[in-house]
């Protein structure tokens, strides 16, 4: 099963760049962040506490959450335009850092490689711990104030708001407990502040035809 392991933190360029490498290499794409969005919108709902772990661990494992591409539905309503909220943003690191969600999560993202037989995957612990094995780990990155001025050219808002948002999740995505964010053993490290969205997708295609022409 080929598995490409895209990590980084927000506004790096995963999504745009996952996208295209599924495109180039035929793999099919999941963005694991819109499965821990789901939990976090299903959470906001109900108005649950959301520092609760095992009252979110409940909620991962009760929720049917489906990610295709880029639809994403919870419990078969396509809520796809609804998780990129400023109130998602604000509550999802915080609901991803518990161990219960994050298991919930795990077993999930592993039961979709199984049935689809390998994917490009775009998270923050894909190379780390849910597929330490994958064909390619890449961990994209870019400076903070590309990541910011990137986010505002997608959805509008002020780029200092934004950027304060982005430096708030970096610092809860990397000083959680259970699997910070950090480059994976054996990943590549791609700044995106210094190439093309183009030039990143070679890249990574490139390495990864040299991953399965070296190891199969
Ligand atoms: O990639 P994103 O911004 O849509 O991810 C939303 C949040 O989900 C992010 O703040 C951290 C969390 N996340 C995670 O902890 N592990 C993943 N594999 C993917 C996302």
């Amino acid at each position: 099963m080929r598995v490409i392991a895209i990590d980084g933190p927000a506004g790096a360029g995963k999504s745009t760049v996952a996208k295209q490498v599924a495109l180039a290499t035929g793999l099919p794409y999941l963005d694991t962040g819109a499965m821990y969005r789901c939990i976090a919108y299903a959470a906001d709902v109900r108005k649950l506490d959301i520092h609760n772990a095992e009252a979110m661990g409940v909620i991962a494992r009760e929720s049917k959450v489906d990610v295709e591409d880029t639809v994403a539905c919870l419990n078969d309503t396509d809520i796809s335009h609804l998780i990129r909220s400023p109130e998602i943003n604000q509550i999802v690191s915080v609901i991803a850092a518990h161990t219960p969600v994050r298991d919930a999560m795990r077993e999930q993202q592993r039961s979709w490689i199984s049935a689809h037989n390998g994917g490009v995957v775009e998270g923050r612990d894909i190379g780390t711990v849910v597929f330490p094995d994958a064909v390619l780990k890449i961990f994209l990155t870019a400076s903070p104030e590309v990541r910011a001025q990137r986010r505002v050219d997608q959805s509008g808002g002020d780029v200092a708001e934004i950027a304060a948002s982005i430096a708030h999740r970096d610092h809860l995505d990397s000083s959680r407990s259970d699997s910070p964010l950090r480059p994976a053993q054996h990943s590549h490290v791609v700044d995106s502040s210094i190439h093309t969205i183009d030039q990143v997708v070679t890249e990574i295609v490139t390495l990864f035809e040299k991953a399965v022409h070296d190891y199969g």
